[in-house]
């Protein structure tokens, strides 16, 4: 249990620590209707970070009208305190010792945007446990460890708040956590990764290569020197990781997640998606699904994906992400914006800064619900419609072949497109929903084929 005393005297927002079992927060309430001050440690400087104390100067008058908190950014830990990082503080404020931010008693609430996994965990888990509120931007943090992180928060009555960690300034944890609590909600999608969503627009509008819209993102500042994270799906499946578990009230981590990245897509694929009303998107998917013993399961993955272009996520360019949520009662909602760049993940930071504040004053904390174990679906067991090409000999009997593979297996043709190459012949397929290890034995039968010259690229697309 927490229990709460509120000591109506001038002071500061003071967490406490009480015996095992709960946390008394005592909140020093300024009786004279001045607004609270909030002392906030800041655990990282970098784009996101300075952003983030540039705007905490910048609304300080406005929140504190508006939201009775006055909100000042008293410490930061940095790995080296000689860079100048042009931010609105004292000099004196800066560490490189992240532990004595936490310990530190004139620090109310932690701001962690330093990213990686340790030290992180340990000083998030070390706030949390001394009764501090966390706000974090970390997806790996949570990705591997929001379990226990969670656990921990709630165990000791304080919010642990992280809507930046997840396609940067779009609200879509709140939403998913608060405003659809009531809701089933059957699948998320998202575009939750700029870098490579700005590859593909620029391979489908210029008609641009794979390699020169990356070294174009890289010129940027989109894509890192080693863009391994981004291109191949592990920064979007940490994400998608961390919706599922929020949207789903599961337990789900960055392992769970399949993923297929987009270094392999041609603009060739691009073109010939295009020629079906197509474009191709990196989609990070999480689903409730039922297994074939009637457990429920839930589905994570990231993978290229043929979007029709009528469906509102084929509106998404460049840099942009969105996250598109189809629910039971409130139907589909999609929530656009921008994923990355430090003020926009700032903005992020700072409105569950002032919420985590807002909630310690009052005495209670957000909650992420119970988180149950569920079953994730291998990947062989899930059912998408895929896209697939293949070039044949052009001669009688050769389609008929091809199409009885596809029946034996139990994959079944949704369109399919001829293109004559002289004396050879391109075969687009969109199937219906297939499981994916139908589909894998259907390629491999079709590979064996004396006619099938060669298989092309493989992707899945949203349909039915
Ligand atoms: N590298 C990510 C992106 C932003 O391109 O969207 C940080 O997760």
């Amino acid at each position: 249990m927490t229990s709460w005393l509120v000591n109506q005297q001038p002071g500061n927002l003071t967490p406490d620590r009480a015996g095992p079992g709960g946390t008394v927060v005592v909140m020093n309430l300024p009786s004279d209707g001045s607004p609270s001050s909030v002392r906030v440690g800041l655990l990282g400087c970098g784009h996101v970070g300075a952003a983030l104390v540039a705007l905490v100067a910048e609304r300080r008058p406005e929140i504190a009208r508006r939201r009775a908190l006055d909100l000042e950014v008293v410490r930061i830990a940095v790995r080296n305190t000689a860079i100048d990082r042009d931010v609105p503080v004292s000099g004196d404020s800066f560490t490189t010792d992240a532990a004595s931010v936490v310990s530190d008693p004139d620090v109310d609430v932690i701001v962690e945007v330093m990213g990686g996994i340790e030290p992180a965990r340990e000083l998030v888990s070390t706030a949390l446990a001394a009764g501090k509120p966390v706000v974090t931007a970390n997806k790996d943090l949570l990705a591997n460890h929001g379990a226990e992180l969670y656990a921990l928060a709630e165990a000791n009555g304080v919010d642990l708040l992280f809507e930046a960690a997840v396609a940067g300034a779009i609200p879509i944890m709140r939403p998913l956590r608060e405003s659809l609590a009531g809701e089933p909600i059957n699948r998320v999608m998202g575009i939750v990764n700029g870098t490579t969503n700005f590859i593909l627009s620029r391979m489908a509008a210029d008609g641009a290569s794979y390699v020169d819209a990356l070294v174009e993102a890289q010129n940027l500042g989109y894509a890192e020197s080693d863009p391994t994270a981004d291109v191949e799906g592990y920064d979007a499946g940490a994400k998608v990781a961390v919706i599922a578990t929020v949207a789903f009230g599961a337990m789900v981590v960055a392992g769970d997640v399949y993923h297929e990245g987009i270094s392999g897509i041609t603009q060739a694929d691009i073109e010939l998606a295009a020629d079906l009303q197509h474009c191709i998107k990196l989609l990070a998917v999480a689903e409730r699904t039922v297994a074939d013993d009637g457990e429920p399961q839930i589905g994570v993955r990231v993978h290229p994906t043929l979007v029709p272009l009528d469906h509102p996520l084929a509106s998404v360019n460049g840099s942009f992400n969105a996250v598109f949520v189809e629910s039971a009662a409130a139907g589909d909602l999609m929530l656009y914006g921008r994923g990355a760049g430090g003020r926009p993940t700032a903005s992020a930071v700072l409105g569950d800064l002032i919420d985590a504040s807002a909630n310690m004053a009052r005495g209670h904390g957000a909650t992420i619900g119970t988180l149950e174990q569920v079953r994730i679906a291998p990947i062989d067991d899930v059912v998408s419609a895929f896209y697939l090409n293949i070039e044949v000999d052009d001669r009688p009997g050769v389609l008929a072949s091809v199409a009885t593979v596809f029946g034996e297996h139990g994959v079944s043709i949704r369109s399919m497109e001829q293109e004559g190459l002289g004396g050879e012949a391109r075969l687009v397929f969109i199937t219906h929903g297939a499981r994916e290890r139908d589909l894998r034995a259907t390629l491999d039968e079709l590979r064996s084929l004396e006619a099938v010259r060669a298989v092309g690229s493989v992707l899945r697309v949203i349909g039915d």
